[in-house]
């Protein structure tokens, strides 16, 4: 056994790193690498990186810049590029910081034990491949306890499948995170009632186009099912779907099956038939409204989330007043909105680009729209009971905080529930960004 050495990691993007930087963790832990939460102690800093839009390609280059000093104090220290930037730009990180060791794909991470190897005979180490193996297959089961001080506490995440086949026009996931792989139900399975065991009450499943899952037979709505089997776990979720791959048996277990939550994360990116149709998504406005009728249909409290891109190459304020009427007819809970941004290697970064100022004009107006309808989604919960998972204390003295089946977060004052603790509380108030409410009965 190696003497204990630290490890510091930071996730930037999306869900799915958060959970590939905890197996890194993991893995590494069997390494001999104690986590730590300041970079100042560490021996290794591992940035999991994200591609999606410039900026948070960019961000990273900064990060690095930063820890120049420390690498200059401690010469010993290693420092490691994963996830979606190294997969896109590999090598080209190292000609650009060269105080960087090692960089690793979000699909090679389960070889971080042999390139640490390299790494401590004096080699750098690079792995972007996307091998035949499949790395959970070779990382080390989910640990009795999180290491000390790790862990999300009563909720967990769970890939089940990763990759995307769309190749959406504006997007670079296709080639960082490889075609759509759906992991084994029985070993997702065996994941879900390991983490049940050490304390989790809710698990989000990830992937990248989550509702595409499909086990030999079993698909998404197949496995939710089989989830809802086991003892002691009282929630799911799923992000993100795509709307071409709602099946109705996944919209009928969102009416029927009792644990799975009433949330559901459907992007629709533009309101606008044309838009749409150039960033090959491969629906119309039409279509994803009849879906959004039938979801509610058979679940008709749902909260319903999106995403929107505004200023797609070509896209007219005709085109925005789509996008616009889309988001009135649908009304959401909660949103995430982006200026659109032009990515290396995709389609539609070689289209003519719409003027900055008026998409950003743009998106300030679909913000402030969004806005409202997720104060009046919240607001329309006062007086409402709803179920809370609590998962740890709040700013002030004796408050909890937790989330709603709607994924509201939810306070509560003189309130001495352990986190994991599932109650029943009347909402009382809305504020900005959560809710407060009192315990039932
Ligand atoms: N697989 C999911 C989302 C993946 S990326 C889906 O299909 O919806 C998350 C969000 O980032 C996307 O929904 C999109 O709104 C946004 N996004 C992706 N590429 C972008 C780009 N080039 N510029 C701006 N936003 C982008
Ligand atoms: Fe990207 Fe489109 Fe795939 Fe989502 S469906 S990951 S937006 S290419
Ligand atoms: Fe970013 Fe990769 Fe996730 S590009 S959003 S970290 S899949």
């Amino acid at each position: 056994m190696a003497e204990s050495r630290k490890l510091f990691i930071r996730s930037y993007g999306c869900q799915m790193n958060v959970y590939d930087s905890e197996r890194m963790e993991e893995l590494l832990a069997g390494e001999g690498y104690e986590p730590t939460d300041s970079p100042d102690d560490a021996d290794m800093i591992l940035l999991n990186t994200c591609h999606i839009r410039e900026k948070a390609a960019e961000k990273v280059y900064s990060e690095l810049g930063r820890f120049k000093g420390l690498k200059a104090e401690k010469p010993g220290l290693k420092i490691g590029v994963a996830g979606c930037v190294a997969q896109a730009e590999g090598e080209e990180i190292v000609r650009r910081q060269p105080l960087v060791d090692l960089v690793v794909g979000p699909q090679a991470y389960h070889r971080l034990p042999a390139m640490l190897a390299r790494l401590d005979a004096g080699e750098r180490a690079l792995d972007t491949d996307f091998p035949e193996e499949d790395k959970f297959d070779h990382l080390p089961a989910r640990p009795a306890r999180p290491q000390p001080g790790r862990g999300r506490g009563p909720t967990a995440f769970v890939t089940v499948q990763e990759g995307c086949d769309k190749f959406c026009a504006f997007c670079v996931v296709p080639y960082t995170r490889g075609a759509e792989v759906s992991r084994p139900a029985r070993r997702i399975l065996a994941e879900a009632r390991a983490l049940v065991a050490r304390g989790v009450v809710e698990i989000t499943l990830l992937g990248q186009n989550v509702n595409a899952y499909n086990d030999e037979g079993t698909s998404l709505a197949g496995l939710i099912r089989e989830l809802a089997r086991i003892d002691g776990l009282a929630r799911i979720r799923f992000t993100t779907s795509h709307p071409r791959d709602m099946g109705d048996d996944l919209i009928a277990a969102l009416g029927e099956e009792p644990k799975l939550m009433p949330y559901l994360h459907l992007p629709v990116q533009s309101g606008s038939d044309r838009i749409l149709k150039r960033m090959n998504r491969g629906h119309t406005a039409e279509e994803y409204l009849a879906l959004i009728a039938r979801i509610r249909a058979a679940r008709p409290d749902i909260l319903l989330s999106g995403d929107f891109i505004v200023g797609f190459p070509e896209e007219t304020d005709a085109d925005f007043r789509d996008t616009m009427a889309l988001i009135e007819a649908v009304g959401y809970g909660q949103a995430y909105s982006f200026r659109y941004s032009p990515r290396p290697g995709t389609p539609a970064a070689e289209r003519a680009q719409v003027d900055p100022e008026a998409a950003s004009a743009r998106l300030a107006e679909l913000q402030a729209l969004l806005t409202r309808q997720q104060r009046a989604a919240q607001e329309a919960m006062v007086g409402r009971e709803v179920s809370v998972l609590f998962e740890k204390p709040g700013r002030l003295e004796g408050q909890m905080v937790g989330k709603s089946e709607y994924l509201h977060a939810v306070h509560v004052s003189d309130c001495d529930l352990a986190p994991g603790a599932l109650r029943r509380v009347r909402i009382t108030q809305s504020g900005p960004n959560s809710l407060g409410g009192v315990l039932v009965g």
